[in-house]
């Protein structure tokens, strides 16, 4: 992981977001874990769906109800979604560990706060919060 440019942004429409989701995908490397947290429909599935595309993975055919769906660009991505598991276990039984522990792969969870007990010390975490409509704060930590 060699992404030092933690911050924050204030993105004020789709393609702004879409932008900043491309401009992280330039410097993101595989073996990154990326914990996205933030209310529904804030903005977390958009940001990953731009970040795939920027990276030729296409996220067209994957099904919105899945743990974890997995897309092939220049990487693997792994795309999980916490907001329907009611315990941890449940992301131990389709083998979060050995997905988060791919190092040739990106992974991002959505609604990571939710089970702070399966996330990698050593991760990103990018918060998302609703300013208005279309405006979006953004703040990326690295942490470990
Ligand atoms: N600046 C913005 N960035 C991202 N999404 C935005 C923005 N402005 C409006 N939206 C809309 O907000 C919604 C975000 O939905 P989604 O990405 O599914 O949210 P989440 O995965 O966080 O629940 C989409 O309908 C998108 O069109
Ligand atoms: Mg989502």
């Amino acid at each position: 992981m060699i992404f030092k440019a933690i911050g924050t942004w204030v993105v004020n429409s789709e393609d702004e977001m879409r932008k900043l989701a491309e401009s992280f995908a330039g410097f993101i490397t595989p073996g990154t874990v990326i914990a996205m947290i933030g209310n529904l429909g804030v903005g977390k599935t958009f940001f990953v769906k731009a970040f795939c595309n920027a990276v030729g993975a296409d996220t067209t055919s994957s099904p919105t109800f899945a743990i974890v769906n997995s897309y092939l660009g220049s990487y693997p991505i792994y795309h999980f979604d916490f907001y329907r598991i009611k315990q941890a276990d449940e992301l131990r039984d389709v083998g979060i560990e050995e997905y988060l522990a791919d190092e040739s792969a990106v992974s991002f969870l959505e609604w990571a706060d939710l089970f702070p007990e399966v996330l990698p010390k050593k991760r990103l975490n990018i918060l998302f919060k609703e300013i208005d409509v279309s405006s979006r704060e953004v703040i990326v930590e690295q942490l470990g």
